[in-house]
């Protein structure tokens, strides 16, 4: 294979084989391609798309550079959770035990924060001596004896990625549907799943800015999931609000361990619980809950799942497997998290919440020192901030809107960027459901 003529192919438009992108991936990851072909390559797919047997390929290829989780001995089913990132979307760090709690193994690999949405290894390692960087032998333990992890991707796993992402964040080539579902889905399929839930998220805090995008993001990725036989349901779902209240790192471990108590923001709830029903259905399903098995007559319905989710909640096991969770992983689920001084922020006119821009919020946690822009900065995890109104909420003149955790550190910036994200108006916008829609 001549690299040049591959990526002048694509330059082109014209389809690659699969053998074409499987030679020019290994080639990369082996060292004898380039960081400057493998850019031009990426910059061509950007602009000229992949089709679906394409994009399978470059997914197949991805997860064929590493291992994958081993499968335990465990009988479990074993589901797994992605969200395409928003702004304070902490639904793993709830999910996660609570699946765990109705019997699912949930091996959980999970990501950093980078630009405005945060990251759940983030969120978590502001609980002290929580670690994220468990052994694939650890994953195994771990997932037998309390049933989830949340950790980050080991070495070995989808080693492509790695190197691929990072080329890819420098050289404009992230926002690609071919490209992020080959880079989300090597990693899904790398857990060694038996059903996979993705929460594909559309708005001003979501990377797909238009609904429209975010199913066709949606839809790729569950072509994939169906060609690798692997079940998968996507809900397409409204960022353009932040999820729950809190948007940070402690403060949003607080909102979920209350999230985990029974007392979560209703969207909060509602979305984990959507999720969750999804992942319970198709668990049933893939353990033959129809012929009789994994404890069930028959199948679930979505709604009675949720409801069960919802007890797991409102009973307290799933915060005390969440505590299981972060005491297997070397954290102390006793440590009080320490919050940075409040500043409040009111509202300068009265009217109606009209638009919340939530990319806004995401750079103004990141000015106070919550966030990073550039891959290995540290991060304060005491800062952070609560928005106090919804989208088409009334606010008077004078009434607080948002609460910022901060030190001097970057306060102004975040000030201004709080005022002018949260936007008043004289009407309310259009209501917005929170879940858009359901694929396939
Ligand atoms: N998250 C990923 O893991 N990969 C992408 O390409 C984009 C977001």
């Amino acid at each position: 294979m001549n690299p040049v003529r591959t990526i002048q192919q694509k330059r082109d438009g014209e389809r690659l084989t699969h053998e074409d992108i499987a030679v020019f991936l290994n080639g990369y990851v082996g060292g004898e391609i380039p960081d400057y072909q493998m850019a031009a390559l990426a910059m061509a797919i950007y602009f000229q798309g992949m089709d679906p047997e394409e994009t399978a390929a470059l997914t197949e290829a991805m997860l064929r550079s590493g291992d994958v989780l081993a499968r335990t001995s465990s009988a479990a089913p074993r589901v797994g959770k992605h969200s395409t990132g928003g702004v304070g979307d902490k639904v793993s760090l709830v999910l996660a035990p609570l699946l765990a709690c109705c019997g699912l193994a949930v091996p959980k690999l999970s990501g950093r924060g980078l630009g405005p949405t945060g990251g759940t290894l983030d969120k978590l390692e502001a609980i002290p001596g929580f670690r994220t960087n468990l052994s694939a032998e650890e994953i195994a333990r771990q997932v037998d004896e309390v049933g989830c992890v949340i950790t980050g991707q080991t070495a070995d796993l989808v080693p492509a990625d790695r190197k691929l992402y990072a080329l890819r964040d420098v050289t404009g080539t992230v926002p690609s549907v071919p490209l992020i579902t080959a880079s989300v889905m090597s990693k899904k399929l790398a857990e060694n799943l038996d059903a996979l839930v993705l929460d594909v998220k559309w708005g001003s805090g979501a990377s797909m800015k238009q609904q429209d995008d975010a199913r066709r993001l949606a839809r790729s990725m569950l072509d994939v999931a169906q060609r690798a036989s692997l079940p998968a349901t996507a809900l397409v779902t409204d960022m353009n609000q932040p999820l729950g209240r809190m948007v940070g790192t402690a403060v949003e471990v607080q909102e979920s361990l209350a999230t985990l108590a029974g007392q979560g923001p209703e969207d909060l709830v509602e979305l984990t619980l959507a999720l969750g029903a999804e992942l319970l259905v198709m668990a049933a399903r893939s353990s033959g809950a129809e012929a009789g098995g994994f404890g069930h007559a028959r199948l679930p319905a979505l709604d009675e799942a949720r409801a069960t989710l919802r007890r797991q909640l409102d009973s307290g096991r799933a915060l005390e497997k969440f505590r299981q969770m972060v005491l297997a992983q070397g954290g102390d689920p006793d440590s009080p998290l320490e919050l940075a001084p409040a500043t409040e922020i009111v509202a300068v006119r009265g009217g109606f919440v009209a638009s919340i821009d939530c990319e806004a919020i995401g750079y103004a946690v990141i000015a106070l020192g919550g966030g990073r822009q550039k891959l290995g900065e540290t991060i304060d995890p005491s800062v952070g901030l609560e928005v106090h109104v919804r989208l088409g909420q009334p606010v008077s003149a004078g009434e607080r809107v948002a609460t910022l955790f901060a030190r001097p550190r970057g306060l102004d910036v975040a000030k201004s960027l709080v005022r002018q994200a949260i936007l008043i108006g004289n009407q309310p916008p259009p209501p917005s459901p929170l879940i858009v829609e359901r694929l396939p």
